[in-house]
Order: structure tokens, then C-alpha cells, then sequence
């Protein structure tokens, strides 16, 4: 859909710019010739700048909206579970009850690795980040996998996906068992996602462990908010890989190492130690205006986001969430959580974070919550790429299949020295 053109003056020239408008959000003025008529635009960061079309995820940032495929993230929550919501994110739809019953078998018979994978795992000292463990794994399995690395074959993009979604599970909680020292947990497929996730990360092989369907529930919540997110750092990395016709598992090695910088999904495991350093509500005022002091370079971390300039809708439903769990686990008198509460009234309530709308983010509560699920803050991070695995590979489908396609290569504003002749060493 277009909308007015754009006029762009520059000294005595004119330069006509078609706009394009979408189902939703702001136009776009499409700047794609203007490198034609000798200029580049700038936006490091891309703070105003749509690097694509796609139709898989919405976000209002001033309203604090989002949609996975036009449905409000709340009413997934609420009625939905993460296999259902990664069906709805790859194909457009939701499922119905054999279109369901399908996607879940099919996920199901894909949850071992490749039984040699268990060799790499050995390569890595005990201590090994998770992350770190995640990227090498699943990048390997471009070399366990490579009948299905063609990203031209519509079949072999297929068996890709499934791979990927049903075995991140098993490679993320078998990074935790190597860190423990325990014996590796296989995937019990008569398990559901989230229940199967915590049974491989708890269970042992000397009693029965049977995960509480409580918790499994809150953690496939988690799952299901963590899923996509537009075109946040890790997603554009997979497009950006994936714009080479990298094999799917390099593009998603790729997402999974964006997604463990500290400002992107490594924070969730950041509010906890934070929080942990806070020690006490006594000292939240003291964090507070080291957070509004620019020279302190420190950062209230769970707060602020390049988008919602509002409440991140993700953030409330994993409060509302934390609740649930510690109620269940007993544990409502949680510390941490309550710090969490107070320290998000009184940064609500502060002139700075006011004026520079800054709200809590998803990674504000997820934290206390798989805390409360006994899940290490080691596998915080590790989580957020478990699910937004999803999203990562609906928006590389949709990248591989859209029309036009071209790799991704941005230009640049020099800023180097004029051009110069070598000087041979003996004459420097
Ligand atoms: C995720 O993009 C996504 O969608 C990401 C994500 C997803 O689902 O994929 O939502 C997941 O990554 C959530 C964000 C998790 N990160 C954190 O919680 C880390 C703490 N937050 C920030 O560092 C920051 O808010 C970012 C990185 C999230 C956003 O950074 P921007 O958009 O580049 O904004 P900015 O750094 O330019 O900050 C704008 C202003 C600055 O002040 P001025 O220079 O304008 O005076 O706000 C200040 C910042 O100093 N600011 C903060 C702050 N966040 C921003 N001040 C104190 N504490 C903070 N947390």
C-alpha cells in the first residue's frame, strides 16, 4: 500500500520519494533510490529505520501493544501454549485440533541430537557459559544436518525448522546438566514442551521426576512471551545471515550470540544480580540515582526499551505470573520479588524515568520467575533463546521466501583519511 510521496530538498535539488503504508504502525518512506542519486541515509542503530516488510509481529511502542500475528500478546498468554503460538508465527493461522495434534507429533519425533553431538559437549570445560554451549551446538548441526541445509528446497526448510524448535530444548538443558556434572537426560515425547524442558533439566536417572504442570504452565507462558519480538538485534542478525542463504542452523547459532549481550537478552540474568547486589529496599534509592547519574555508566537493568516508550505488555503478564509461581511454591514473601515491586513503584514515580519513558521490560520480572522455577540464572539467557528460536526462524522463512529477495548490505559515511601512496617502511 503507498501513501504521498516524500519531498527531500537537498541545496537546489528535489528528490520525490515514494511512502509506503502498512496494515499498521507509521509509513515508510521508501529510500531505496536515493543511493542512485548519490546519497546513503544514516541511522547507526537503526532508530528510524525498517530494514523489512513482515507480517508476524506488531508492536506499538507508545501504546504498549503486541501482536503475534494481529492477536494481543495477552490473549495468547492467556489462551494459548508455545507450540500452538510457533505455529501461528510460522504459518499465519492458528492451528486447528488435527492442525495442532500434527505440529506437536511433529515436533515430538524430532527432540534427540545426534547421538555423536554428545562428544562436543565433552570439548568444553565444565564451566562452559550455556550460551556459549548453545552457539557451538547448534551451529554444529549444520554438520549432523546437511541434507537439510538448502534453503531453495521448501522441504528441507522444513525438517530445518522442526530440527531446530524441537532439539533447543535438549541442547539447552543438557548444557546445564555438563555444568552439573550429571548425566545427560533424553526427552520424554509423551511429554508437552515446557514440561519436557524442566524434566531434562531436573530429572535424574536414579528416581522419578515427574515436573509440577503449575510450573510447566507459568514456564511455557514464559516461553510463549519470549517468542518474537519484530526486529529486535538477535532477529535482524538471523535475517542478516540468513540473507546469504546461510544454512538455517548458522543463521540461528547467529541470533543465539546477538541475544547474550547484556542490553539484549542477557539481562534478565542481569536484574537478578543486580537485585542481589541492591540487597535490601533500603538501598533501591541509592541504585535509583547511580541509574540517573550519566558518569556512573551504570544502567537500571529491566528497564528502558528501544521501542515501547509505555509499559512493555510482556512485563506485566510476567509479574502477574511471578505472583502465580511463588504463590504456588509458597514463596510469596520472596525477597528478591518484593525488592522487584518496590524498586519498580518508586523508578515509575521518578521525574527521570518519567520523562525518559522508561518502563520495566520483559527481562524486569522473568528473572525472579525462573528463579522461582529453579532454573540457574546461568540458563536465563539460554531460555530466551529457547523460545525466541520460534520467531527467529518464522522471520527467516519469511525472509528466504519473500519476493525480490536480497542479501542485506549496508553502506556507510566514511570517515577515513583521503587517499594516499605507500611509503615502504625503510622511508617512514
Ligand atoms: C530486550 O529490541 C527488543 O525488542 C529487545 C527485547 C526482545 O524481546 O527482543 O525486548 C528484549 O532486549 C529488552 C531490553 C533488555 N535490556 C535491558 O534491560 C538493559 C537496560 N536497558 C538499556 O540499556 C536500554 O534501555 C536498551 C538497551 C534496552 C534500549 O537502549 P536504546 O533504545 O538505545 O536507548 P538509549 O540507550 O539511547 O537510552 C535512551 C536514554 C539514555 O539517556 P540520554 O543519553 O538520552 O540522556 O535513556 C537512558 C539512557 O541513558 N536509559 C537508561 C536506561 N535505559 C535507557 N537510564 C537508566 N537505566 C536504564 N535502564
Amino acid at each position: 500500500m503507498t501513501s504521498p510521496n516524500a519531498t527531500l530538498q537537498i541545496g537546489g535539488q528535489s528528490i520525490e520519494l515514494p511512502t509506503l503504508r502498512g496494515s499498521l504502525g507509521p509509513d515508510v518512506i521508501d529510500t531505496r533510490a536515493l543511493g542512485s542519486q548519490g546519497y546513503f541515509t544514516y541511522d547507526p542503530g537503526f532508530l528510524s529505520t525498517a530494514s523489512c516488510s513482515s507480517s508476524i509481529t506488531y508492536i506499538d511502542g507508545d501504546q504498549g501493544l503486541l501482536y503475534y500475528r494481529g492477536y494481543p500478546i495477552e490473549q495468547i498468554a492467556e489462551g494459548s501454549d508455545f507450540l500452538e503460538t510457533a505455529y501461528l508465527l510460522w504459518n499465519g493461522e492458528l492451528p486447528n485440533v488435527e492442525q495442532k495434534q500434527e505440529f506437536d507429533a511433529l515436533v515430538s519425533q524430532h527432540t534427540m541430537l545426534h547421538d555423536q553431538m554428545l562428544s562436543l559437549y565433552k570439548g568444553f570445560r565444565r564451566d562452559a557459559h550455556p550460551m556459549a554451549v548453545m552457539v557451538s551446538i547448534i551451529g554444529a548441526m549444520a554438520a549432523f544436518y546437511p541434507e537439510s541445509g538448502d534453503v531453495a528446497d521448501a522441504k528441507q526448510r522444513e525438517i530445518s525448522m522442526f530440527r531446530l524448535l524441537a532439539k533447543v530444548p535438549t541442547v539447552a538443558a543438557w548444557s546445564y546438566k555438563y555444568n552439573k556434572g550429571e548425566p545427560f537426560i533424553y526427552p520424554q515425547n509423551h511429554m508437552g514442551y515446557a514440561e519436557n524442558f524442566l524434566y531434562m533439566l531436573h530429572a535424574t536417572p536414579c528416581e522419578d521426576y515427574q515436573p509440577s504442570p503449575v510450573l510447566a504452565r507459568a514456564l511455557d507462558r514464559i516461553f510463549i512471551l519470549h517468542a518474537d519480538h519484530e526486529q529486535n538485534a538477535s532477529t535482524s542478525t538471523v535475517r542478516m545471515a540468513g540473507s546469504s542463504y546461510a544454512n538455517p542452523f548458522a543463521c540461528i547459532a547467529a541470533g543465539t550470540a546477538c541475544l547474550w549481550g547484556p542490553l539484549h537478552g542477557g539481562a534478565n540474568a542481569s536484574v537478578l544480580a543486580m537485585l542481589a547486589e541492591m540487597g535490601d529496599v533500603s538501598r533501591i534509592g541509592e541504585y535509583v540515582n547511580r541509574a540517573k547519574d550519566k558518569t556512573s555508566g551504570f544502567r537500571l537493568m529491566g528497564f528502558g526499551h528501544r521501542v515501547y516508550k509505555n509499559m512493555d505488555p510482556r512485563a506485566a503478564i510476567m509479574r502477574q505470573t511471578c505472583y502465580e509461581v511463588l504463590d504456588e511454591l509458597g514463596l510469596h514473601d520472596d525477597p528478591l520479588f518484593k525488592m522487584a515491586l518496590k524498586l519498580e513503584q518508586i523508578a515509575l514515580e521518578d521525574d527521570y524515568f518519567i520523562k525518559k519513558k522508561l518502563y520495566p521490560n520483559v527481562d524486569f520480572y522473568s528473572g525472579i520467575v525462573l528463579r522461582a522455577l529453579g532454573i540457574p540464572t546461568s540458563m536465563f539467557t539460554a531460555i530466551f533463546a529457547l523460545a525466541r528460536t520460534a520467531g527467529w526462524i518464522a522471520q527467516w522463512n519469511e525472509m528466504i521466501v519473500s519476493p525480490g529477495h536480497k542479501i542485506a548490505r549496508p553502506r556507510q559515511l566514511y570517515t577515513g583519511p583521503q587517499r594516499r601512496d605507500f611509503v615502504p617502511v625503510s622511508a617512514r
